[in-house]
């Protein structure tokens, strides 16, 4: 396949890749991804499932030995190889591609539930002015999403839900038809400093609630004996993954909009340390807040609220009902939901945007109309239904807990083999950043990583596949867990398949001449003695 420079031979050269004007506009933007739903609704109840401050421990452990070295593996393959996830990969090694599509499906079962949440918190800030709930918190969850007493019974309209994830599918899709600079940047830097404030005042009013304290030695206590539990590890590297945006597309997309001359590590690790900062502190605010219903009921804190997916639904509100100037409290934490939800929406969508428009060779505008509706439509069908909350908390599950981590796997095995990728981007990445990674980066990607991946997913395949998950249907499970995973793979090497089209990135005279000068500058394989 050949492509003419524009206006000759009929076959136009792809237009200019968007850059990020600035650094700390890709910061904004790149923590904007990162601190999400996984952050505020995730975290704190994945944390409670898995033994509440039990779970600490291997949530840093995963933080720092695979959650930031894949942070700099995903930034790398991205800057380096300047495309969308699908490019890249294909770019590194013309049999990666599929890898890319993989991290591109990945990122569409996120987004379809993904939404839902948002607008559910959406509807709960307003709910709190109120109190809409009454007394009973869980009851009105559940009638708020109207849920069939058993998995995949119904499938009845909510419309409740249904209008305000229009709203959050109309809101995100305008943002993002106005491209990188104009769109991604500009509402990162928005929302992101409002999130942090409100953020901040209610972790604030949280620990100065009567039993605070109680919340916090629950979530600060280590739970040794949880340690030999393969499934709490599990969990752990599914939520770092999830939560810092590795391993499914989005660091590769964010970072192939940078400019050429970059600090990749130094960005890195501001964006994973303002992540986990927010991360705990949500936990913080959370548990600060579990500890005051606690105290008002007379149990332990781990008593006080059924975990699952529903905790911030349910626990929180309860909270609101109780607290000094609840109402407030109601407000900020479900309006931090929503932007914080906002900002990671988008970057989700843009890996699947910016994977098409590689592929395809479509404008920004075309591409992101004809992906994000279909996406939208999907999402807008399944979601507001009586069966909702049980899809949601199946793919939410089983594209986290074997989705990302098996993905990822693939990937640092593949980043790994033929031992000349690892350190080639090693010193793409030394090149031009602060923080000099050493060979411990490579230690960790090819060797650590990968075993521990290997044997959780080992684990948790065994573990899941004993028993039904959260007791649904088999044939739920099936076709929305197993089932979904199972069709992402398929679907990845379905689309690696497509040829790319005449018009794609795939020769592109912008990404030959940066390649020309990143391999003049050292990025060539003969040139490892450079790599300490
Ligand atoms: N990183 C995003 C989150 O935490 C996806 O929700």
């Amino acid at each position: 396949m050949t492509t003419s420079p524009a206006g000759r031979g009929g076959t136009a050269a792809p237009a200019r890749r968007e850059t990020f004007s600035s650094r700390r506009l890709f910061i904004l933007s790149a923590i904007g991804s990162a601190v999400g739903l996984g952050n505020i609704w995730r975290f704190p109840y994945v944390a409670y499932e898995n033994g509440g401050g039990a779970f600490l421990i291997p949530y840093l452990v995963a933080l720092l030995c695979a959650g930031i070295p894949l942070l700099f593996l995903d930034y790398s393959v991205g800057h380096r190889f300047r495309g969308s996830a699908p490019l890249s990969y294909r770019r590194l090694h013309r049999a990666a591609e599929p890898i890319g599509w993989w991290q591109v499906l990945i990122c569409f079962i996120i987004a379809v539930y993904y939404a839902a949440i948002i607008a559910w918190a959406a509807m709960y800030a307003w709910f709190s002015i109120t109190k809409a709930w009454g007394d009973d918190a869980n009851a009105f969850f559940n009638s708020y999403l109207q849920t069939a007493d058993t998995a995949g019974v119904s499938f009845d309209f909510v419309s409740g839900v249904f209008f305000p994830m229009l709203a959050v599918w109309i809101v995100t899709i305008v943002i993002m038809v106005a491209g990188v600079n104009k769109g991604i940047s500009r509402a990162n830097a928005v929302i992101l400093p409002l999130l942090v404030v409100m953020f901040v005042i209610l972790v604030v009013q949280s620990l100065f609630l009567e039993g605070a304290m109680e919340g916090l030695n629950a979530f600060f206590t280590p739970n040794w004996a949880s340690l030999q539990d393969a499934s709490v590890w599990a969990a752990a590297f599914g939520h770092v993954f999830f939560s810092l945006s590795v391993a499914f597309g989005i660091m590769v997309t964010y970072s192939s909009y940078l400019k050429r001359k970059t600090d990749l590590t130094g960005s890195g690790m501001v964006v994973a340390f303002a992540n986990s900062g927010f991360e705990i502190l949500a936990g913080i605010g959370v548990f600060a807040a579990l500890g005051f219903m606690a105290v008002a009921s007379g149990s332990a804190v781990d008593e006080v609220a059924s975990g699952g997916i529903g905790l911030a639904f349910v626990a929180f509100p309860t909270i609101v009902s109780e607290a000094p100037f609840g109402a407030v409290l109601g407000v900020l934490f479900f309006g931090s939901l929503v932007f914080a939800g906002l900002t990671s929406l988008i970057s989700i969508l843009e890996v699947i945007v910016a994977a098409f428009q590689d592929k395809l060779g479509w404008s920004r505008k075309g591409a992101t109309l004809v992906v994000t509706i279909p996406i939208a439509l999907i999402s807008l069908v399944l979601f507001p239904t009586t069966t909702g909350l049980y899809l949601l908390d199946t793919s939410d599950a089983f594209v986290n807990q074997f989705g990302i981590l098996a993905c990822a796997l693939v990937t640092v095995i593949v980043v790994s083999a033929g031992l000349t990728s690892l350190p080639r981007l090693q010193r793409h990445l030394n090149k031009t950043s602060s923080l000099k990674l050493g060979s411990w980066w490579r230690i960790l990607v090819g060797g650590i990583v990968p075993v521990a991946l290997g044997y959780m997913l080992i684990t948790e395949v065994q573990a899941k596949s004993a028993e039904q998950y959260s007791g649904y249907p088999a044939w739920f499970n099936g076709v929305f867990g197993w089932g979904m995973a199972a069709a992402l793979i398929v679907g990845a090497v379905l689309l690696s398949l497509i040829p790319w089209s005449e018009k794609s990135r795939l020769k592109d005279p912008e990404y030959d001449e940066f390649d020309t000068a990143a391999k003049l500058e050292g990025d060539v394989d003969n040139n490892l003695k450079e790599v300490k």
